[in-house]
This record gives structure tokens, C-alpha cells and sequence, in this order.
């Protein structure tokens, strides 16, 4: 893992970036969404409003630190997560004993696994189509280890804080389960087209659902009445790649964690699982972001022990409740 790590971070930290051969100016040309699709996504978003709940009670928890009985009454609340949680807890990744306390799966798993269960169960409760699509599981795949990429760079950026750049990870594609449950019809129509896949670009994505999933980020964020950072942020997760950052008009604080989320993004392609790699299409970083990088640093932390075995844990785990 530490060869996949090095040569991935040469790769996307390569001076010479599709940026830097055509750098634009501009912001780039956006197909505004046709109205039926507007229409439909909105509802579709107003109908997921639960998830959108989901994040505002996790965020509060988050911020006052709640205790472990704490989490473990609202955890209980639900018993198909209970189901879950003690599932995941009770898997061959741990020995396969079972374990019935709560407590004790809470610590074998580690506070992100259970919050990758806790959105994902959500997830469950509020979509009808999108996951059944056969890329649901390459794409939580991908949100997890983003999430986890996350949380071990994000020191590199000044401001950046662990708690949200690592549910920032976990949510940043939230858009495309969006687009897989609005239109199971359109994927059934054309036929040759295959969503999320490697070739599947965000102009793809347009044309075929009629808006991408960070615009729909942004519009659900908003909807939902979440701080705006995240709408702010992740509803531009792909734009390092196509504009210079100083056109990019978010503030400084956003911009931190907008670079902190692109790089982790790429990065946690480089360890997609066997099954999942043929679907990743990794974008470089930009090159006038490169010196607020300090490469040595990223190195030295995506380079250790504890990160590799939290990457092999999480995606152990995604048997045992995807
Ligand atoms: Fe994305
Ligand atoms: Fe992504």
C-alpha cells in the first residue's frame, strides 16, 4: 500500500495537469437544467429531507462532543442501525464473536465507521431506486475512503477542522444517489451509458440526468437548511480541476476545505478495492495550488501503518451493512 500510496500522490501532484495545458479563466460553460429537471430534482430532494435531518442532528452532535451513552440512546432509537452497528461489530474483520453491546461495537468499530452506517442506513430509509443501481457500492466505497482520506490530511490546510472535512468526504457525491434515484428511467433508455463510471464525466452526467451532482449538492444543502459551508463547498468539489482557484469565489475558510476535500477525493481513488477500481478516474491538482501543499507532510501521512489499516477496516466492513 505504501508503493499505491507513493505513485498515486506523484500522479495527482504531477506538475503538468489538463489545467495547466488549457488553463482557463473562466468559470466553464454550464448548461442551465431544464426546467422539468429542476421540477423533479427539487422534489426528489424534498423527499430525502429526512437524510438532510440526519446531518443536522449528527453536526450536533459532533460539535458538543457528545458522550458515548449519548450516542448509544439515539443509536438505539433505530433498531435496524442497532441491527447494523452490532452486525458490523459482530463481522470476520473482528474475529466474527458476537457482540451484543452496544458500547463494545461502538469502540471495536471506531466513531466513523458508525457514522458511515448511521448516513448510510439513511440513506436506506429515504431513497427508493438509487441504491440498487450497481454502482451504489463503488460509490459508498468511494465516500467512505474519501471521508477517511480526509481525516488524515487535513491538517495540511490552515482552519481545517476533522469532524467536518471528514463528513464533508462522506457526503461530497451525495448528488450522484440523487440522480440514481430520480432517474432509473433514463439509465433504463440508454442503455450504452454507464453512470459513475470511469468515462462518465461531469458533461456526461449533464446530458444524461439534465444537472450534476454538485449542483445538486448545493441545491439540497441549501433545502435542507444546512450551514452553507457544506453547500458552498461541495457543491464546488469538482471545480479545481476545470478553473483557477482565484475564480472561484468562496471564502478563504471554504477554500481551505475545498482543496483539503479535492485532494482527498483523488486520493481515495488510488485505494479504491479491486472490484471498484476500474471505475475511478483520477484528476490531478491543480498546479497553482501546489505550493500551499506541503508535499513532505502528505507524504509522511498518508505513508503510515494506522492509515492503512483504517483504509482496510472501513472497506472490510462495508460487507457487513451495504
Ligand atoms: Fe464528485
Ligand atoms: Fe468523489
Amino acid at each position: 500500500m505504501r508503493q499505491k500510496s507513493k505513485e498515486g500522490l506523484e500522479y495527482i501532484l504531477s506538475e503538468k495537469s489538463p489545467l495547466s495545458e488549457s488553463a482557463t479563466t473562466t468559470l466553464p460553460q454550464k448548461r442551465e437544467p431544464i426546467r422539468d429537471t429542476m421540477d423533479v430534482v427539487m422534489a426528489t430532494i424534498n423527499s430525502m429531507r429526512d437524510f438532510g435531518s440526519a446531518i443536522r442532528v449528527y453536526q450536533a452532535i459532533e460539535k458538543s462532543s457528545v458522550s458515548i451513552s449519548e450516542l448509544i440512546n439515539l443509536i438505539m432509537k433505530d433498531p435496524l442501525l442497532t441491527a447494523k452497528i452490532l452486525r458490523a461489530a459482530s463481522s470476520a474483520y473482528f474475529g466474527g464473536t458476537k457482540i451484543n453491546s452496544m458500547h463494545y461495537a461502538i469502540q471495536l468499530l471506531g466513531f466513523n465507521n458508525v457514522k458511515n452506517i448511521l448516513f448510510y442506513q439513511c440513506l436506506i430509509g429515504v431513497t427508493k431506486n438509487a441504491l440498487k443501481s450497481s454502482m451504489a457500492g463503488f460509490l459508498w466505497e468511494h465516500s467512505v475512503l474519501t471521508s477517511i482520506c480526509a481525516s488524515y490530511i487535513y491538517q495540511i490546510f490552515p482552519g481545517v477542522k476533522e469532524p467536518t472535512i471528514s463528513t464533508m468526504g462522506l457526503l461530497h457525491d451525495i448528488g450522484k444517489f440523487v440522480n440514481l434515484e430520480l432517474y432509473p428511467i433514463r439509465l433504463a433508455i440508454k442503455k450504452d451509458v454507464s453512470p459513475y463510471s470511469r468515462e462518465f464525466d461531469l458533461d456526461a452526467e449533464r446530458e444524461l440526468f439534465g444537472i450534476d451532482h454538485a449542483d445538486i449538492a448545493r441545491l439540497a444543502f441549501d433545502q435542507w437548511k444546512l450551514e452553507s459551508s457544506l453547500s458552498q463547498v461541495i457543491g464546488n468539489h469538482h471545480l479545481p480541476s476545470n478553473i483557477e482557484t482565484s475564480y472561484i469565489f468562496i471564502d478563504q475558510k471554504d477554500l481551505n476545505y475545498l482543496m483539503a476535500l479535492f485532494l482527498a477525493n483523488q486520493i481515495a481513488k488510488v485505494f479504491a478495492s479491486e472490484k471498484c477500481k476500474q471505475f475511478v478516474f483520477i484528476q490531478k491538482f491543480p498546479p497553482s495550488l501546489q505550493s500551499l501543499v506541503d508535499r513532505k507532510e502528505l507524504e509522511d501521512r498518508l505513508s503510515t501503518g494506522t492509515f492503512y489499516s483504517e483504509i482496510n477496516k472501513t472497506v472490510s466492513l462495508l460487507e457487513s451493512y451495504v
